[in-house]
């Protein structure tokens, strides 16, 4: 089953957003598999976002999923990336259709609430850089 890496940033925390968001996701049908309020280490921040390391703005990204505790988490279901991705809404909040994390919750590009991994290759990458494979639980052995 497609897992994803997903992430409760710096302001949707202080928001007090966490519990709606993990429970659109919840609700909708996906399960979580992992989850932790973790401090990101800058090591940790700029690796994530490698990809990024060239825009301008890579500074400010940092310093600010820095910040503060962030919420992540690994979300498991059918076509959960692409899914997850509706469900948060544009990049840029101003984009972000109502009904979207995004559209609902946020101003800001820079404080946009969650961050979602975008392919499967970021997915498996993004999971590895925050979860050892012991804190990902198997539904299906319960069963
Ligand atoms: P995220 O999905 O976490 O991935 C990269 C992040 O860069 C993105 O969300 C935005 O929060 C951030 N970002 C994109 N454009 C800008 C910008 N112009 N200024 C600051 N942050 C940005």
């Amino acid at each position: 089953m497609e897992k994803t890496f997903m992430m409760v940033k710096p302001d949707g925390v202080q928001r007090n957003l966490i519990g709606d968001i993990t429970s659109r996701f919840e609700k909708k049908g996906f399960q979580l598999v992992g989850a932790k309020l973790m401090q990101i280490p800058t090591s940790l921040a700029e690796e994530h976002y490698g990809e990024h390391k060239e825009k301008p703005f890579f500074g400010e990204l940092v310093e600010f999923i820095t910040s503060g505790p962030v919420f992540a988490m690994v979300w498991e279901g059918e076509d959960v990336i692409a899914t997850a991705r509706n469900m948060m809404g544009a990049t840029k909040p101003a984009e972000a259709a109502p009904g979207t994390i995004r559209g609902d919750y946020g101003v800001i590009v820079g404080k946009n609430i969650i961050h979602g991994s975008d392919s499967p290759e970021s997915a498996e990458r993004e999971i590895g850089l925050f979860f050892n494979s012991e804190e990902l639980v198997d539904y299906q052995k319960n069963d």
